[in-house]
């Protein structure tokens, strides 16, 4: 039910590929009658003609390594969250303490950010940890980054998350910052790649991503412990 927009761009898909097999052949040329209505219209059926396997094209298509790495535009990259403004599109959110990413004013797809009693290091495994336990099968694979940026107080990384049946990419951008005394905090924005609207998707994704890193293991937390 999720996907139901792109659902539709799948079946549109399905559809012509079903119509270029209805669309009958043309006769070979030696068996056409010489003088008759039933020429062969072969530029115009060549024009008609669909691409021969929809289904894979399209998961290969979707399931490109292309996605995140800043190769176009589009595709998602390395995000700057000093000037990152809110798209017009609600397909996507983010989580940020309140000084950072001063640009991005839309309160209906921002959250404020946790500090969490860890190093930004030790953070980071937390986050990828979360990130891979998302996954069906094959997590720490997914919980790479496709990108990253790094510096000791504020890297930043690039993950891919794909949907499990139909592989839409979306691009998760993290920046983990030290706040000081051994705790930090920080910033993740989760966006589609394709569909306008992703009804709640990246949302649940940031939620979700923040609720796993808050179970942190006993030893993670000892700061907060033995105060
Ligand atoms: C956000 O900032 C932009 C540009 O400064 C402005 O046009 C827009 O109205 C602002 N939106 C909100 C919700 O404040
Ligand atoms: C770190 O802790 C010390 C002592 O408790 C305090 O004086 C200092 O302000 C703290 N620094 C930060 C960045 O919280
Ligand atoms: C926490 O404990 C787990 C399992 O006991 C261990 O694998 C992990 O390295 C520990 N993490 C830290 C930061 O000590």
């Amino acid at each position: 039910m999720a996907h139901m927009p792109r659902l539709v761009t799948l079946l549109l898909l399905v559809t012509e590929h079903a119509s270029g097999i209805l669309f009958k052949p043309c006769l070979k040329p030696r068996l056409r009658p010489r003088f008759g209505l039933k020429r062969c219209r072969r530029r115009r059926r060549r024009f008609i003609r669909p691409p021969p396997n929809p289904l894979p094209l399209y998961l290969g298509v979707m399931g490109a390594p292309v996605y995140g790495r800043d190769i176009l535009p589009f595709l998602g990259g390395l995000i700057d969250f000093e000037a990152l403004e809110p798209r017009s599109s609600p397909n996507e959110y983010l989580a940020a303490p309140v000084d950072a990413a001063p640009l991005f004013n839309d309160t209906a797809k921002r959250i404020v950010a946790p500090t969490y009693p860890v190093s930004a290091e030790e953070l980071r495994t937390s986050f990828e940890n979360a990130l891979a336990k998302r996954q069906p099968f094959n997590g720490d694979f997914w919980a790479k980054p496709v990108q990253e940026d790094s510096d000791a107080f504020a890297s930043r990384f690039v993950y891919v998350e794909r949907t499990p049946l139909f592989r839409f990419p979306d691009v998760v951008n993290v920046q983990f910052l030290e706040v000081g005394n051994g705790t930090s905090t920080l910033i993740l924005h989760s966006a589609s790649v394709y569909g306008l609207d992703d009804l709640g998707k990246n949302r649940e994704r940031v939620e979700d991503l923040l609720k796993r890193i808050s179970d942190l293991p006993a030893n993670m937390t000892a700061t907060a412990v033995s105060v």
